[in-house]
């Protein structure tokens, strides 16, 4: 085990761990749909019904969905690797020819994803150089035959799928 580990050797080490890709998706004060991809989207409780995700300090679209006061988890599909890319880098308009729809509470639903959470925002805490989001559900559906949902796992996506 090593105790003297710098920033490349966390992410390494941690880039082990899979994880599904989301999209948190929201709109800004002026109505403008803004978007990130997350990796590190969770269940947390059923009763009441609430999930969570990190966003960092310095992302620059979470704090502008935050306003609303609500956000979208949009899964993505195996297939979506170019969305994943497109919502991590620098970009005037992530939605550029996405198709999407608005969700109950307004943000976006991007077309071709597996499942949708349609959250309020619970919580919000500061943790290390991240943010701890807690959402209240408040609609959720899984999308029949959109195929397997994406993970991502030592930088890059990779491809699973059902044993049996
Ligand atoms: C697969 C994947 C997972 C990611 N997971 C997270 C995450 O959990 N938290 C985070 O802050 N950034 C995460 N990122 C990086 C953000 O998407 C990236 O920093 C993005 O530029 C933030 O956009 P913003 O500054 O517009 O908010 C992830 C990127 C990828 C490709």
């Amino acid at each position: 085990m090593n105790s003297q580990f710098d920033s490349k050797e966390f992410r390494t080490v941690l880039g082990h761990f899979p994880t599904g890709v989301v999209i948190i998706s929201g709109l800004d004060k002026s109505g403008k749909p803004q978007g990130l991809t997350i990796g590190s989207f969770s269940s947390i409780s059923l009763d009441p019904p609430l999930v969570g995700f990190f966003p960092g300090l310095n992302s620059t679209s979470w704090p502008a969905i935050a306003e609303s006061g609500a956000f979208c988890v949009n899964v993505l599909a195996a297939t979506q690797g170019e969305l994943c890319w497109r919502f991590a880098k620098e970009s005037d308009d992530r939605y550029e020819g996405v198709k999407w729809s608005p969700s109950a509470l307004k943000s976006p639903m991007i077309d071709g994803c597996v499942a949708y959470i349609d959250c309020k925002v619970e919580s919000s805490s500061q943790i290390g150089d991240h943010l701890f989001v807690v959402g209240r559900v408040a609609s959720l559906e899984s999308v029949a035959g959109a195929g397997n949902p994406m993970v991502f796992s030592k930088g890059a996506v990779v491809t699973t799928s059902p044993l049996s």
